[in-house]
């Protein structure tokens, strides 16, 4: 069976980027590969959260994952952390990581860019850490959205170099992956590009919203003086108001929008927004009922973090031990 691996950083609750972009594949593909989808804890380090935000983000993570559909007994859901093995891997990828591809990353050029205070060497190598999450399972496939594109090339090129240098093809090269094919870019809802977590939380619909924070950030959603004469281009504006569409409503009920634009007609973007609203609240809803029932029950949450760790262990242990085998460490007692 194939392997499948994929993580995300927790740095606050899951957005519906994170769930079309990432988290829908990671339940679909629960079926038919063996799944390890872990909290990228260490990765979150890079921000300098306080011990009880980590935790606390931590959790909430957990929870949504579950509320979204994971399933423990399919899949390995664990805590990076809880797999301390992928800190030695990312030790060893190091060696033959270069600082100038580092330095050209694009995530690490926006943060030299977006951060100058704080540019750790734990930004720059990024991408390492990232590899040997895949890595340590040996990952044929990995569910992540367009953003993560280079990162998946450099985790390439690790496995590649490593094979090379010790003549051997221990590591498969990994792939990005989306079920609809092309990796998927969920747009922010102030119209500036992806949807992510921002300072005000008006950029994103999250997974733990209420109906009235839906209904607030939906109607305070960038639209445009409506269309301007028949069958013109979408502006970028009502472009992401159709990308949210597609991911929530029926084919009716976009085609019935759409045909108002092509038409020309003027005054049914409250209408518009109101139809938004309704099949956005039906899509999060169950998942935050969810959401809020698991957040109560620790024992649960505990056990499957332990048995996540468990399974993760076996697969992961196992691989930095052949890695190091390969490498010619070899014990003298
Ligand atoms: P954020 O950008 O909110 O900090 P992360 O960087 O932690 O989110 O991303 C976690 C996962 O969710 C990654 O696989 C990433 O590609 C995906 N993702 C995040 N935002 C989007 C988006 N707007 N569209 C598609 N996928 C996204
Ligand atoms: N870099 C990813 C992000 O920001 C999170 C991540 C860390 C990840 N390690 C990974 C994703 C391994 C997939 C596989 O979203």
């Amino acid at each position: 069976m194939e392997r499948v691996v994929s993580g995300i950083r927790p740095t606050g609750n899951l957005h519906l980027g994170n769930y079309f972009g990432a988290l829908q594949n990671f339940i679909k593909m629960q079926n038919t590969h063996s799944c390890y989808f872990f909290i990228a804890d260490y990765h979150s380090l890079t921000t300098h959260p306080n011990p009880a935000d980590l935790h606390q983000n931590v959790k909430q993570v957990l929870v949504e994952y579950l509320a979204a559909g994971l399933d423990p007994e399919k899949s390995a859901i664990y805590l990076q952390s809880d797999l301390p093995e992928t800190a030695e891997m990312y030790l060893l990828l190091n060696m033959n990581a270069y600082m100038g591809e580092l330095e050209r990353s694009a995530s690490f050029k926006d943060k030299v860019r977006t951060q100058p205070e704080n540019v750790n060497a734990g930004l720059l190598t990024y991408p390492v850490l990232m590899a040997a999450d895949i890595l340590i399972h040996n990952a044929h496939k990995v569910p992540v959205g367009k953003d993560q594109e280079q990162h998946l090339e450099m985790t390439r090129e690790y496995a590649r170099r490593f094979n090379k240098m010790y003549h051997t093809d221990f590591f498969t090269e990994p792939t990005a992956f989306n079920f609809g094919e092309k990796l998927v870019k969920v747009p922010g809802l102030d119209g500036t590009g992806k949807m992510s977590k921002s300072d005000t939380g008006m950029n994103a619909i999250f997974l733990c919203d209420d109906d009235k924070q839906i209904e607030k950030k939906i109607k305070a959603a960038k639209t445009d003086l409506g269309p301007q004469g028949e069958n013109t281009p979408f502006s970028p504006e009502i472009e992401n108001i159709f990308a949210l569409f597609e991911l929530v409503s029926s084919k009716e009920t976009i085609n019935y929008f759409k045909l108002k634009w092509n038409n020309g007609e003027e005054k049914w973007y409250g209408e518009m927004k109101k139809q938004l609203i309704t099949d956005m609240v039906s899509f999060v809803n169950p998942i935050r009922q969810r959401i809020q029932e698991l957040s109560k029950d620790s024992e649960y949450l505990s056990k499957v973090a332990r048995l996540g760790a468990e399974k993760a262990h076996e697969s992961g242990a196992e691989t930095v031990r052949k890695m190091r085998e390969i490498i010619g460490f070899k014990k003298f007692y």
